[in-house]
């Protein structure tokens, strides 16, 4: 049983929120609750917002939704896990299946008002864990809960995904990258825009189709239609904004199905959706997922041995460089912290 527990909390510093180092001790479990030993944690570009909004009352709060690590304790009415288990803990603690609740917002790892995953131990609801396949390591494991399981939820179990169909995600980060996992192992022909061609080059190995660079071609959704002769594409991950917004819309295809995910750049209102009429396409709002989303999302990385694409560990003494590397984007796939 751990004495003290190492941390790092949300301090307000002006306008923004810091990182400051803080301890825990005595963590004990509550009956329904398992007590982990996180082995590493994982960002999100939701980390990056959450550092930018200091009027949103989380003085305090541990930030990060993602990890992973090793139970070392369960509480006394916990059957399912045994100290040595290796697990994750759902973004959404609450929402463990069935049909989504607004009610599940605030129980949101390291971001709504639930203490998250940047701790060296952390205590979380039984029911809240998934099992880490055992192909991965923990620092993988710990990239999948915002936004692998966003991906999984917005191409497979919202989109329906189907062999031979078309897939375009924006950009080379997280969701975008685990939408291009998933989708190429499931056979589908994924298109990847970046504003890199060197980014672009590891997406084509990593098993794109086809790849575009919108800085050099900005109207993307113009060479969208033209590589897929003119049909558009099948499922789009929305992750721009209001800057990508009409080009998706203008590059879906008949039928086709819109994943609104991401405000990459910025949250101002979204073009006329009257197209869509004409093309019998759809808008599907994606806000992470359930743990049952996460299990399905785990047997299929599972069967399909895929590892997520970490592109940088950093020490857990230098998180506040990881958050840093993230806010350059120029990474490619996950950046990680290592808590072993
Ligand atoms: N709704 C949900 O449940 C949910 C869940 C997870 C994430 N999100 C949202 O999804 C978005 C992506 O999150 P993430 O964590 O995957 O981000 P991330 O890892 O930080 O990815 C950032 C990358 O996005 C690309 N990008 C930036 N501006 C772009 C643009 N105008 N067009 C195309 N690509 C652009 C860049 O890739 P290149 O360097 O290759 O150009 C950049 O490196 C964020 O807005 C996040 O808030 C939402």
């Amino acid at each position: 049983m751990p004495t003290t527990s190492r941390h790092f909390q949300l301090a307000s510093h002006g306008s923004i929120f810091e990182l400051n180092r803080g301890t825990r001790n005595g963590l004990a479990a509550q009956p329904q609750q398992v007590l982990i030993r996180v082995g590493a944690a994982s960002l999100n570009y939701r980390d990056l917002l959450t550092l930018q909004d200091p009027a949103s009352n989380r003085e305090g709060l541990i930030p990060l939704s993602d990890g992973a690590g090793t139970v070392v304790a369960v509480g006394a009415a916990v059957t399912r896990w045994k100290a040595g288990d290796r697990v994750s803990v759902n973004f959404f603690p609450a929402w463990q299946g069935g049909g989504y609740s607004p009610a599940v917002l605030a129980t949101a790892l390291g971001g709504g008002q639930t203490d998250g995953m940047l701790s060296e131990h952390v205590l979380a609801d039984a029911g809240a864990l998934v099992s880490v396949p055992d192909h991965l390591s923990l620092a993988e494991a710990a990239t999948l809960p915002c936004a692998a399981v966003t991906a999984w939820h917005a191409l497979f179990e919202r989109g329906q995904l189907q062999p031979g169909e078309t897939v375009l995600v924006q950009g080379t980060g997280g969701v975008a990258l685990f939408g291009l996992q998933l989708a190429a192992a499931h056979g589908a022909k994924v298109i990847v825009t970046s504003s890199s061609d060197a980014k672009l080059a590891r997406a084509r190995a990593l098993g794109a189709w086809k790849t575009i660079n919108y800085k050099t071609q900005p109207a993307w959704d113009a060479a969208a239609l033209d590589i897929t002769e003119g049909r558009g594409v099948d499922h789009i991950l929305e992750l721009g904004g209001p800057d990508t917004y009409d080009r998706s819309i203008g590059a879906i295809a008949p039928g086709g199905r819109i994943a609104q995910i991401g405000v990459l750049t910025g949250f101002a209102s979204r073009p006329n959706i009257l197209p869509l009429q004409f093309k019998n396409a759809s808008i599907h709002g994606i806000c992470v997922g359930s743990v049952q989303h996460f299990e399905r999302l785990t047997q299929f990385l599972s069967m399909h041995r895929i590892r997520p694409v970490v592109d940088k560990t950093f020490a857990f003494d230098d998180a506040p460089a990881a958050y840093a590397h993230l806010q350059s984007a120029s990474h490619f796939g996950k950046v990680v912290i290592d808590l072993s």
